[in-house]
């Protein structure tokens, strides 16, 4: 899947429909950061998710999952975030899910 940098806003998430899934970006301060939308607590969006440092927090409970790893930060859930492989070429970002 390969979308526009111009298309992730600074600070907030951005959803893409592909091959029947909804992929979840965002940047964060180490990069782009690709993920599956679906919260591990209780399956629920994250799109409007807030992205503080190297974490991301669902908007709904408040949960907080590492970037980096996907592991959660929180005793909400000790499932982590399914994440996916980023790539910036030029000003593309390829996501390999
Ligand atoms: S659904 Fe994300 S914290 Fe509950």
């Amino acid at each position: 899947m390969r979308i526009s940098l111009a298309q992730l806003p600074a600070n907030g998430t951005h959803i893409v429909d592909y091959d029947g899934r909804r992929v979840l970006l965002c940047r964060s301060p180490k990069g782009i950061h690709a993920m599956a939308e679906m919260c591990p607590h209780q399956k629920l969006s994250l799109d409007g998710g807030r992205v503080r440092g190297d974490f991301i927090m669902c908007p709904h409970h408040g949960a907080r999952f590492n970037l980096e790893d996907g592991r959660s930060l929180s005793p909400l859930t000790t499932n982590s975030l399914t994440l996916y492989p980023v790539r910036i070429d030029g000003d593309m970002i390829e996501v390999d899910c």
